[in-house]
């Protein structure tokens, strides 16, 4: 069994291709490098003993796929390739519309040529757009508050559509909350290009002393420290729901939704104090105004991965921020693109 993975060099993708070479299945990974470096796999055949051949190129490019689907029996495919930040897409909407979009329909078509119909989506809670019920459910309202959240809303439409008419399809699209931490080795992690947007990242930097202090964007939240609350899942957690999602892909035609969360919100400054509890190290903030777009709180309802999956976040908190440091720490450059 083999599995391609689009964006598969990236942050979660290494992650993912780490836990499936070692579940005893094939990997093959397409990625054009724009935010990551080929080293992330060599460290993934190095931890795993297992090779993970890496073919660069576009996954909106129908050669680039065309050639991949000629070299490789790919059985499934996780789809993972996409640009992802949101101040960005904000700035340059077309770019990010071309390249999400282009990158599922172009992968969805020459895979509908090659009889492959196994695919896994990386979606995103922000398809939950600024709605205040928590926890959430998958079977709530969507809507998008930036282009970014935009391609993942019209890539699950996409998706949805081709399930409906094409039934050989199995389609299993992951709604992802805020993925944080590293395998526990510290040989592979997030490595941002450029000063980090997330926060995780951004406290990571501020540890290293290479960023002075970290800028808690508002301390007004209608939450328990007035900071924002977000449901942090470890990359690890959810590397292994992806095992899950591709194990009910071989089962099951159709389009199902899933929320890969904990299930339970921490607010900014509880990540803030148990990163500098668990590492011994202080991490100096100042409470900043709030950062537009911004909601108070966000955290899944994940039953629905545990009873259909059969799928649950293990991983603590404490866990999470001993990784992020771990990583960090044993690569202060990251991965030195
Ligand atoms: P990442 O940037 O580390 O990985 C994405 C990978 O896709 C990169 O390696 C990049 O080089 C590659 N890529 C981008 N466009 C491509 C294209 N057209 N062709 C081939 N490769 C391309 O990001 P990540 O954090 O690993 O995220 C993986 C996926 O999960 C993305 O689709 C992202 O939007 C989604 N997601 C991420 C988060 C998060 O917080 N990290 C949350 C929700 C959803
Ligand atoms: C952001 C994206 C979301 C994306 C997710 C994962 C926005 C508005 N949303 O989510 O679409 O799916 O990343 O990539 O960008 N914070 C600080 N200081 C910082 C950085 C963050 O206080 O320097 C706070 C934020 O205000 C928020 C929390 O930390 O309350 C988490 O922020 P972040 O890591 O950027 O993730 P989200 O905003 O939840």
């Amino acid at each position: 069994m083999t599995v391609l993975l689009t964006g598969g060099a990236g942050y979660i993708g290494s992650h993912t291709a780490l836990s499936i070479l070692n579940s005893g299945k094939e990997v093959v990974v397409l990625d054009n490098l724009s935010n990551a470096s080929p080293e992330a796999l060599t460290r993934v055949e190095q931890l795993t003993g297992k090779k993970a051949p890496l073919v660069v190129g576009d996954c909106a490019n129908r050669e680039d796929l065309e050639k991949v689907f000629s070299q490789y029996k790919i059985d499934q495919v996780v789809h993972f390739a996409g640009l992802k930040a949101v101040g960005e897409s904000v700035a340059k909407p077309l770019m990010y519309y071309r390249n999400n979009l282009d990158a599922t329909l172009t992968l969805l078509e020459v895979m509908q040529e090659h009889g492959c119909f196994d695919i896994v989506f990386s979606s995103s809670a922000t398809v939950y757009g600024t709605i205040q019920e928590m926890p959430l459910k998958e079977t709530f309202p969507l809507g998008c508050t930036n282009p970014y959240g935009w391609t993942k809303f019209m890539s699950e439409q996409i998706l949805r559509d081709t399930g409906k008419a094409d039934p050989r399809f199995h389609i299993v699209l992951l709604r992802y909350f805020n993925p944080v931490g590293a395998h526990e080795s510290g040989q592979i992690g997030e490595d941002p290009s450029g000063i980090p947007n997330n926060l995780m990242p951004f406290i990571c930097q501020v540890a290293r002393g290479r960023l002075k202090e970290l800028a808690v964007f508002g301390n007004d939240y209608p939450t328990k420290d007035g900071t924002g609350v977000r449901d942090f899942i470890h990359v690890m957690d959810l590397a292994e729901g992806h095992l899950a999602a591709l194990s009910y892909a071989e089962k099951h035609a159709g389009v199902e939704v899933f929320n890969l969360g904990t299930g339970t919100g921490y607010s900014v400054l509880d990540l803030v104090h148990t990163f500098e509890k668990v590492n011994q190290i202080k991490v100096p903030y100042r409470i900043a105004p709030r950062r537009p777009g911004d909601i108070a709180t966000c955290y899944a309802d994940p039953s629905k991965a545990k009873e259909m999956l059969g799928w649950s976040a293990k991983r603590s908190l404490e866990d999470m921020c001993r990784d992020a440091w771990n990583w960090q720490k044993n690569n202060p450059d990251g991965y030195r693109r």
